[in-house]
């Protein structure tokens, strides 16, 4: 295929030279109705580029079939037999993917690690999670992804489950053992899911961990938005072998999505998947070896560690990806709430995953030198102001085992039954009916069907003390519980 072709963003060039008008949606018609207030912060261009994908971009018969090539464009460009986009993020993809492979019933084999998209299809498919329980770091606190002889007993376990699902990268940038995951599961005729949210710039550059659909894996979903380059909510999900119905795949796909996907999310998919076979190889070498330099600076900085050495001497960890750069910021005193929130105060910088004493930095194509050194210069002030931070409550970190909790019913029916809110001293034993997931990176500590136990109960009203973030819980600071009424 002609990888320099970009069906939908050239369309939309055309688009907007023709001078097209629609009377359909969107009704602000390419901006002209648009608020002058709103327009000086969102810019006359992004207006003019939304468009309706039919009757607008395309004919009403979409007889240019412009996603359509431009999928198939990015199928060939990563080796996979199809792709599909979503407007919706991974949460829509991760969803479709699981919704096809188990036909909305039945058991899923799941790594405990798995980000919250996933409890969406067990509730909406009333499915029974088999739980592959990743290796907890008892040092680290924290979760290492399933080792194959973890997800081999699992099905040794639940044979008749449909399908499995990992996530690799995890957002600590991890990987599995894909290649031998995917070995123990096709022994068993039954397809590999692996949520590859944070693996889109990992087809296009071979230093980088093992891509999913190279590992063999039946359906590898990917957040464009997250590592690559696009807007938010931008993800596609690729499809190889005979194990997933395609035609399944869309249908489930469709039910869930929307009606009026985004051409502007679209089209910016479609220039990422150009730019990245054109030059990726030559963008990701460039930002590995900066990456590489910025990880050796940060060590070298007092009361500072970069994660590695611990990461990847793990035996479930069978690659690394560097550009997520885990910082230890326990050497100054500090929590990573602390941190992150004073780095945003003070050096208007943000990060990504942030807990009890790391904050996460990932690095994209995007970054130089620059940006390289407004990281640095916001760390030494970091350093310089922590001695006089007010000292943060503890985290009370479960030890290994203790957030393994029990699920003792199904998911869809602790969510959708009757359920009463109850003080949380009151909630231990009980059954919970809502998750309760710290933002970010998005996996739940429990989840509805879980019983409630309290270590977890520790956990997250310590955690939300010392300043984490659950976004999900129908009273944030879990003063009070959702559980199944008894
Ligand atoms: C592992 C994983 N899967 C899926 C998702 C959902 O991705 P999106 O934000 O594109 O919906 C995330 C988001 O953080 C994630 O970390």
């Amino acid at each position: 295929m002609d990888q320099n072709e970009t069906p939908v963003l050239t369309a939309l060039g055309e688009h907007q030279k023709l001078d097209r008008y629609g009377f359909t949606p969107p009704a602000h018609r390419q901006g002209r109705g648009v608020d002058p207030r709103v327009l000086e912060v969102l810019g006359e261009q992004s207006f003019r580029s939304d468009v309706l994908a039919s009757s607008g971009l395309d004919d009403r018969k979409t007889s240019n079939g412009y996603l359509q090539r431009a999928q198939e464009l990015m199928a060939d460009a990563v080796g996979a037999e199809q792709t599909f986009f979503s407007t919706c993020g991974s949460s829509l993809s991760v969803k479709a993917a699981i919704l096809a492979v188990t036909h909305g019933e039945g058991e899923l084999l799941i790594g405990r690690d798995a980000h919250k998209s996933v409890v969406s299809a067990l509730v909406l498919g009333g499915l029974q999670p088999r739980w592959i329980r990743p290796s907890w770091d008892n040092e680290l606190k924290l979760a290492h992804p399933p080792t194959p002889r973890e997800v081999e007993e699992t099905w040794e376990k639940y044979p008749d489950a449909s399908a499995a699902l990992i996530v690799s990268p995890t957002p600590y940038g991890t990987c599995a053992d894909i290649e031998a995951i995917v070995k123990i599961c096709h022994e068993r005729g039954k397809p590999l899911i692996v949520d590859e949210a944070w693996g889109a710039q990992l087809p296009f550059h071979s230093d980088t961990p093992t891509w999913a659909m190279s590992a063999g894996a039946d359906l590898c979903v990917v957040s464009v938005h997250k590592m690559g380059i696009g807007f938010e909510q931008g993800s596609v999900f690729h499809l190889q072998g005979d194990l997933v119905d395609p035609v399944r795949l869309e249908h489930c796909a469709d039910i869930l999505s929307t009606t009026s996907a985004s051409t502007l999310m679209y089209a910016a998919m479609d220039g990422w998947r150009r730019q990245m076979v054109q030059n990726g190889h030559e963008m990701i070498d460039r930002t590995l070896a900066l990456t590489r330099r910025v990880r050796e600076q940060i060590e070298e900085l007092p009361g500072l560690h970069v994660l590695e050495e611990e990461l990847t001497s793990h035996e479930a960890t069978k690659d690394l990806d560097i550009l997520h750069i885990l910082v230890d910021v326990s050497g100054l005193g500090v929590t990573g709430y602390q941190a992150h929130d004073w780095l945003r105060e003070n050096c208007r910088l943000d990060f990504g995953t942030t807990d009890h004493r790391r904050i996460e930095i990932t690095m994209s194509i995007a970054d130089d030198e620059s940006t390289v050194q407004r990281l640095m210069d916001g760390l030494r002030l970091l350093i310089d102001a922590a001695p006089g931070f007010p000292a943060s409550p503890p985290v009370l970190i479960p030890d290994e085992g203790e957030l393994d909790l029990e699920t003792v019913m199904l998911p869809r029916d602790a969510f959708f039954g009757p359920v009463e809110d109850i003080p949380v001293e009151e909630s231990v034993g009980r059954i919970v009916a809502e998750l309760a997931t710290p933002y970010p990176p998005g996996v739940p500590v429990f989840l509805p069907g879980e019983r409630i136990n309290e270590a977890s109960i520790k956990y997250l009203r310590s955690g939300v003390a010392a300043g984490m973030v659950l976004p999900d819980p129908g009273d944030a600071s879990l003063r009070t519980i959702r559980v199944v009424k008894e």
